[in-house]
């Protein structure tokens, strides 16, 4: 048996060990039965990471992918991020997911892997991108607009997904944004429709039954979802991506951090006191280490199909590309996780966009 088909037989019997212990919903995810729709001229890696069926659509994604926004924020440099996408694609990356509105992260992707595009599956997002101003616009007009705009700049003639980029639960019940996405469907620009969000938007958006996948934050230090939006979404059939996967690795702080996007995971980090994330521990760098640990409680939740973790490190999407291989926690770390976030969990400890 080779050590990925040992590895992905363990994972799953873990993954359902700790899903029966934790009495969570039944892992009912409907697994479509059409053939898996494999990008072509993909180079198969020695020991693939494990690839899961994204929902009912005709993709089977790596469990690893990319997330973008920290190359738009962090204003990595055009040959950082060739390095970067190309070095992840060759290793069996083959989800990269991206925004309008993560400055020129879109940019970046379309001008390092644009002439790859059949190698990988493309996700981008819309509704912060606003002509002259202004911070979002859910109209239909404005969002066909926008998902043209990231056309060009990824450099394609269709994405696999747009999801609508956190919009309210106001706005999605107005339902404008949903159609304008559903025309984006027919008109060819989109093969599928999603909604990326937390709390109850993401449950609406689930529950209305018109988007084919949920991005929403999973980790440590953000458990809401699990009961709120995963198993259904299991149930109706959903790609699911998990966004903030690693919980941005708040515990490399020793202090409050000044970037106001990791304090609310910092905060909740210093009640949580995970033992793995304070003292020695939390320099360990292998699969029992924070980041290692983090990551394989994200991707045994039921329902997960992808995790998008940001960087702007050429190394980094091998390094934890191996760590995901060690497979789900043990059963008893993963109880220990949930049963710490239920006793110390405020109220107000809600997804975070
Ligand atoms: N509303 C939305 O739709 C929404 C909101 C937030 C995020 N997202 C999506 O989700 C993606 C991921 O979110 P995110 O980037 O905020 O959070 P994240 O993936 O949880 O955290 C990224 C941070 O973790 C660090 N990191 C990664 N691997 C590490 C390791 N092995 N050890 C230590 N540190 C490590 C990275 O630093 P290095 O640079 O050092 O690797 C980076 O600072 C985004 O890129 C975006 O695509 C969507």
């Amino acid at each position: 048996m080779s050590r990925s088909a040992s590895t992905r037989r363990s994972f799953l019997r873990h993954a359902a060990a700790t899903t029966a212990a934790l009495s969570l919903a039944p892992l009912a995810r409907l697994r479509a039965q059409a053939a898996v729709a494999a990008p072509q001229g993909a180079t198969p890696a020695a020991a693939p990471l494990e690839r899961r069926r994204f929902g009912r659509t005709d993709m089977e994604v790596a469990l690893l992918g990319f997330g973008g926004a920290e190359i738009g924020y962090e204003q990595a440099a055009p040959d950082v991020v060739a390095k970067l996408l190309n070095g992840a694609l060759d290793s069996g990356l083959n989800v990269i997911d991206t925004a309008e509105c993560y400055l020129e992260s879109e940019t970046l992707i379309g001008a390092a892997v644009g002439q790859r595009r059949k190698e990988f599956f493309l996700f981008t997002k819309c509704g912060h991108f606003v002509e002259g101003g202004g911070s979002a616009d859910w109209s239909k007009a404005a969002l066909l607009r926008s998902i043209e705009r990231s056309l060009k700049r990824l450099k394609t003639e269709t994405v696999d997904l747009v999801q609508l980029h956190s919009c309210s639960l106001e706005e999605l019940k107005k339902g404008e944004c949903i159609e304008a996405l559903e025309a984006a469907k027919q008109q060819g620009k989109t093969r599928y429709i999603g909604y990326s969000g937390d709390s109850a938007a993401a449950r609406y958006a689930v529950e209305c039954g018109r988007f084919d996948s949920l991005q929403t934050s999973i980790n440590l230090c953000d458990q809401e979802c699990i009961e709120l939006t995963l198993p259904l979404a299991a149930e109706k059939g959903m790609g699911v991506i998990a966004k903030r996967p690693i919980a941005n690795a708040v515990w490399r702080h020793d202090a409050a951090p000044s970037n106001g996007y990791h304090l609310e995971y910092w905060k909740r980090l210093q009640e949580l006191r995970y033992d793995f994330a304070f003292g020695e521990a939390r320099k360990r760098e292998d699969a029992d280490g924070p980041a290692g640990i983090a990551m394989r409680f994200t991707a045994m939740q039921p329902g997960v199909d992808v995790l998008i973790v940001g960087t702007t490190k050429p190394e980094r999407w091998k390094q934890n590309a191996e760590l995901l291989r060690a497979g789900a926690l043990r059963k008893e770390q993963a109880e220990a996780i949930r049963a710490r976030w239920k006793a110390v969990a405020k109220a107000d400890w809600t997804g975070q966009t």
